[in-house]
C-alpha cells in the first residue's frame, strides 16, 4: 500500500530574486524573462514518487516579496512543513534580506502558528543562490562563504540556482523534502 504525504513549502525572498521563475521550471519546466510581480501569494503542486511506500504532494507556497512588508504572511505560513529562501546573486540587499526572511520564518513559528512540526523545532529551510546563470556580474566575491553563512542561520542545505539553465532545481527541492521527511 502506498501512502501519500501532503507537504506545504513556502518559496520566500524579495522581489524579482527569481521564486516564481524556480517554480515554474520545476514544475512546469519553462523560463520567461518577463517579470511580472506576484501579487499576494500562487500556488504549484508538484507529485514525487518519493520511495516505494510514499508519494509526496509537495504544495508550494510562492510568496510576492513584497508581502514582507504586509501582514499576511503569518496566514501563509501557517501549517508549513519546510521552506525555500531565495535571493539574486547578483543584488546585494536581496541577500543581506535572507536573514530578515529567515527570522520571519523562525519567529512565526515561535507562536505557535507553526502547527505541523509538533516537537517544536525549527522547519527547514534551504538557501538558494538564485541567477547563478548571470555569475559574472554577480557578487560572488563580495558574499561572505555561503556554506558557513547557511550553517550559522540554521539553513539545512544552500544551492546556486539558476531557472533560467535548470541549475540544482531539483537538487535544493530533493534536499529540503529529504529534512522534512526525517524529521517526522
Ligand atoms: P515577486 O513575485 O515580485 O516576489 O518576484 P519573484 O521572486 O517571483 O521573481 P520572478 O520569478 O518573477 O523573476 C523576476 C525576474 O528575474 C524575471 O524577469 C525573471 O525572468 C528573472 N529570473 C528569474 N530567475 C532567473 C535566473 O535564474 N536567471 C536569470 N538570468 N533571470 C532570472
Ligand atoms: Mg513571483
Amino acid at each position: 500500500m502506498q501512502r501519500e504525504r501532503l507537504l506545504k513549502v513556502l518559496v520566500i525572498g524579495d522581489l524579482g530574486v527569481g521564486k516564481t521563475s524556480l517554480i515554474k521550471r520545476y514544475v512546469h519546466r519553462v523560463f520567461s524573462q518577463h517579470y511580472r510581480a506576484t501579487i499576494g501569494v500562487d500556488f504549484a503542486l508538484k507529485m514525487l514518487s518519493w520511495d516505494q511506500k510514499t508519494v509526496v504532494r509537495l504544495q508550494l507556497w510562492d510568496i510576492a516579496g513584497q508581502e514582507r512588508y504586509g501582514n499576511m504572511t503569518r496566514v501563509y505560513y501557517r501549517e508549513a512543513v519546510g521552506a525555500l529562501v531565495v535571493f539574486d546573486m547578483t543584488r546585494l540587499s536581496t541577500f543581506q534580506a535572507v536573514l530578515k526572511w529567515k527570522e520571519d520564518l523562525d519567529s512565526k513559528e515561535v507562536h505557535h502558528l507553526q502547527v505541523a512540526l509538533s516537537n517544536g523545532t525549527p522547519v527547514p529551510a534551504v538557501l538558494l543562490a538564485n541567477k547563478c546563470d548571470q555569475r559574472s556580474h554577480g557578487l560572488c566575491p563580495k558574499l561572505p562563504k555561503l556554506e558557513n553563512f547557511s550553517r550559522q542561520c540554521g539553513f539545512v542545505g544552500w544551492y546556486e540556482t539558476s531557472a533560467k539553465d535548470d541549475t540544482n532545481i531539483d537538487a535544493a527541492v530533493t534536499c529540503l523534502v529529504e529534512s522534512i521527511m526525517a524529521a517526522e
